[in-house]
């Protein structure tokens, strides 16, 4: 009877791990979000399916997330098997924005701020949350093979940055590239426990929920650009949550020992798109 806890659940690829993990009437599935009012879809599968449960907490905050492994522990008697870090602060504004481009702006401030809500949410949110679980993952480790994945991006990869010569959105990849090291702080420090680690980029996925602004459209069509010489057989196109998951799921049931602390796409490999 495995138990799954999975942050950013209310839409997107969390809401969809959701979907499919529950799929299991063996899994127990904690869906983590900042606002249950706002999960509609959510709430709508909780009623359907009695193995799915929802929790409301903010991963910017460290009492928010104890109540909720509290409230799971209840549930599991105080273990816990997967803990899904999806949860993220996906900057959409100044996305195509490069380091110069803040100056030229005259948006030295913008920066700032822009660092600090990634880094807030994608990076200390990642640790606050792992943290809040660890007493609940280690009394699994005693039984079997824990996993805590973080959902990262392949954007946060020096290799295709530099390949792909993709110098926009800035505090949002360097937010992916500074959780990827974190994964790999765990990694080393349970090296010897039976929790493995992994950041996971989930491919480019359609998570929209409105048609996108036709400034929006010419950032994503201009990184769609960068990135077709590097992946010449890609066709351009998102996936959909239910495709990304799917490659992600069984990523995670491959992953062993020997995998921890590892940054991986969603095919398993350094192959981001
Ligand atoms: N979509 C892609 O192409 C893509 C590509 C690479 C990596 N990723 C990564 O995949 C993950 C999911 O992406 P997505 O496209 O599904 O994102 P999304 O649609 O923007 O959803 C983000 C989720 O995170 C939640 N969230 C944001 N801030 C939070 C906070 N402070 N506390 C708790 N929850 C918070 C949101 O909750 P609310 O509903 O309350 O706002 C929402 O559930 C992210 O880690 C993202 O970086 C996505």
């Amino acid at each position: 009877m495995p138990s799954y806890v999975v942050t950013g659940a209310s839409r997107g690829i969390g809401l969809e791990f959701v979907r499919q993990l529950s799929a299991s009437s063996s899994n127990t599935v904690f869906g983590l979000v900042r606002n249950k009012g706002g999960a509609r879809e959510l709430v709508g599968l909780s009623g359907e399916r009695t193995n799915v449960r929802i929790l409301e907490a903010d991963v910017t905050s460290p009492a928010s997330l104890k109540a909720a492994a509290a409230e799971v522990a209840k549930v599991t008697g105080g273990t816990l098997e997967y803990l899904i870090n999806n949860a993220a602060y996906v900057q959409m504004e100044r996305r195509e924005y490069d380091l110069v481009k803040y100056a030229e702006e005259s948006e030295e401030d913008l920066l700032e701020k822009d660092f600090n809500e990634n880094f807030k949410v994608n990076v200390v949110g990642v640790i606050h949350t792992t943290n809040a679980f660890l007493p609940l993952l280690k009394a699994a480790a005693g039984k079997s093979l824990v996993k805590v994945i973080t959902v990262s991006s392949g954007v946060g990869d020096t290799g295709l940055t530099l390949a792909a010569h993709y110098s926009a959105h800035v505090p949002y990849s360097a937010s992916k590239a500074a959780v990827n090291m974190i994964v790999a702080k765990y990694a080393a420090q349970f090296a010897q426990d039976n929790i493995i680690f992994l950041a996971i980029s989930p491919g480019l996925v359609d998570t929209a929920t409105r048609p996108p602004t036709p400034e929006e459209l010419e950032k994503i069509v201009a990184f769609i650009e960068a990135m077709k010489p590097i992946y010449p057989d890609w066709d351009g196109k998102p996936i959909t949550p239910e495709q990304s998951v799917k490659h992600v799921l069984n990523v995670i049931e491959k992953a062993d020992r020997k995998d921890t602390g590892a940054f991986l796409s969603h095919f398993g490999n350094k192959k981001w798109l």
